[in-house]
């Protein structure tokens, strides 16, 4: 069976929510790829896919520079929608009009369902939705064909549809979770509309992945970065599962890692699902590399150099490696092509320790290139990894050496494992730990006086730190409670006779970034 077969391309005209909509049709089983509306159109040709979505963007289509609908895309002869920018490219280009409106409106809006529309049918009972709008201009006169099959009070043409070539637009955007039926609406014009099936499922990635890795590897042996992340352990878990032996791990312990991280990995790995796993030692390495150094920048470097160093020490004790496999997701090769034509969105880079070391000279096997994050995520559960592994909070590649503030040491280090441990332990207990996107503790570079029974303890001072956040590129930090704060606290200047003081970090990003350095 070919997964790829029925799939959908996303035309992205810069919107936010672009890789949203592509997750969205995915989660209906249809593959879906994104590509930049200004793309050599030969390759829209090529893609040849059974349906086409024009995503939203920042542009006006009411001036000269507004980015246009690639003529290839109406020779497909298939299905398009058209959402927010995309509508009204639409609505220009086949004889309508748009313009600038007064009456902006963000946020939620009513939709009312006008006339009968196979992107609409059985959703609503009362004939409304609410949707979530985001828009300045808008569709003023229709495009010769067309009706309109939804309005709000300040879009009179909401949402229109030419029934007869099945183009559909819409002004608000169903791919957002506060648009009600809009995920439905995605799934009408992926099946019914375009006539896609539902061959896209975690098994039928997972075979097709396993597929793939064989006849691009054959007999040749493949070399992993293994560092406990979500995205290194779903490849080896899925390259174990496609090549078994021919699959070596590396995992460098670089004495940075949370209580007990190594144990953890090898227990998973090697113990359970049988991986061959080499464990780099190189703790001492590490912090002897990081002695007296403070800066943060100076910090990283030290560590992913070493890290490389490490690695390819090991990597140079195997014989007939042939293929180096990487972690790569799908967002990080749409942020990369991008880059590349240079009218890339805001891309926060961090370079991660388990990069590819640029002069190893070895082909690449990427099984995750296709995938975004929480379909890694899902095909993780569905190998037979720990749901807490798979869906555990993102850690920095440098590890607590960036949590550890100025100099690292190893008492630092420990201290700081312990503290991380209880905060970590009590979110769970209490049900919170997949409320907040990220949380841990750090090592402050002062001492506090405290008094512990009747002593007098002049000791270190530990910041918790828990943000929320979908993006990582703003956060808010978490409101946890404050019985829930106070018992952390207090366990941990109870249980570590190194630290006297527990203190909150309430800064939200921007202005402050979620780790301190
Ligand atoms: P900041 O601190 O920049 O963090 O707000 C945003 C996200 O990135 C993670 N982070 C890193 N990840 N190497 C990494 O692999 C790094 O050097 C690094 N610095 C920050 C951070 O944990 C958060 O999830």
């Amino acid at each position: 069976m070919d997964i790829h077969a029925d799939r959908l391309l996303i035309l992205d005209f810069g919107s936010q929510y672009t890789q949203l909509i592509a997750r969205r049709v995915r989660e209906h089983g249809v593959y879906s790829e994104i590509l930049p509306c200004d793309v050599d159109p030969q390759r829209i040709t090529e893609f040849a896919p059974k349906g086409v979505i024009l995503s939203g963007g920042p542009e006006s289509t009411t001036v000269e520079t507004g980015w246009k609908i690639p003529s290839e895309v109406y020779q497909l002869n298939v299905p398009i929608l058209g959402i927010c920018y995309g509508m009204q490219a639409l609505a220009q280009e086949l004889g309508g009009k748009v313009e600038p409106s007064d009456l902006r409106e963000f946020g939620h809006a009513d939709l009312t369902l006008e006339g009968q529309s196979d992107l609409f049918s059985g959703l609503s009972d009362t004939g409304r939705l609410s949707v979530w709008m985001s828009h300045g201009d808008r569709v003023t006169v229709l495009p010769p064909g067309f009706a309109v099959i939804g309005s709000s009070a300040h879009a009179p043409i909401a949402a229109m549809a030419d029934l007869t070539r099945h183009i559909y637009g819409l002004q608000f955007h169903p791919e957002v979770t506060h648009s009600e039926g809009g995920s439905e609406m995605l799934a009408k014009f992926a099946h019914q509309i375009c006539g896609c099936g539902r061959s896209w499922t975690p098994e039928n990635i997972i075979d097709d992945a396993i597929a793939s890795v064989r006849a691009q590897v054959g007999n040749g042996q493949v070399l992993l970065g293994l560092s406990g992340g979500v995205d290194s352990s779903v490849v080896a878990a899925l390259l174990h599962k496609a090549i078994g032996d021919q699959l070596v791990c590396v995992f460098v312990d670089n004495g940075l890692l949370r209580l007990n991280e190594g144990a953890q990995v090898m227990e998973t790995f090697a113990e359970n699902l049988g991986v061959r796993v080499i464990r780099a030692n190189a703790e001492a390495r590490f912090l002897d590399a990081l002695k007296g150094v403070a800066d943060p920048e100076e910090k990283r470097k030290i560590i992913g150099r070493t890290f490389i160093e490490v690695f390819e020490e090991e990597a140079s004790k195997l014989t007939g490696v042939d293929f180096l496999a990487q972690g790569t997701i799908y967002p990080d090769v749409i942020e990369s092509a991008g880059a590349a034509s240079g009218k890339a969105h805001v891309i926060k880079s961090h370079h991660n320790v388990g990069g590819l070391p640029e002069d190893m000279r070895m082909s690449l096997v990427e099984p995750l290139r296709e995938l975004f994050k929480d379909e890694v995520r899902i095909l993780g559960v569905t190998l037979g990894l720990p749901p807490s592994m798979v869906y555990r909070h993102p850690f920095p590649g440098p590890g607590l050496g960036v949590r550890i503030l100025g100099e690292v040491s190893q008492t630092a280090a420990d201290v700081l494992r312990r503290a991380d441990h209880i905060f970590i332990e009590e979110l769970r207990a209490a049900d919170l730990y997949d409320k907040v996107s990220q949380a841990f503790a750090v090592f402050l570079p002062v001492k506090s006086v405290g008094v512990v029974g009747d002593q007098r303890r002049y000791a270190s001072v530990i910041a918790l730190r828990a943000v929320e956040t979908i993006d990582f590129m703003t956060a808010r930090w978490a409101h946890l409670p404050y019985e829930f704060i106070e018992r952390v606290s207090s366990r941990i200047i109870n249980e570590i006779e190194d630290v006297s003081r527990v203190v909150y970090d309430v800064s939200s990003k921007p202005p402050a970034t979620i780790e301190w350095e």
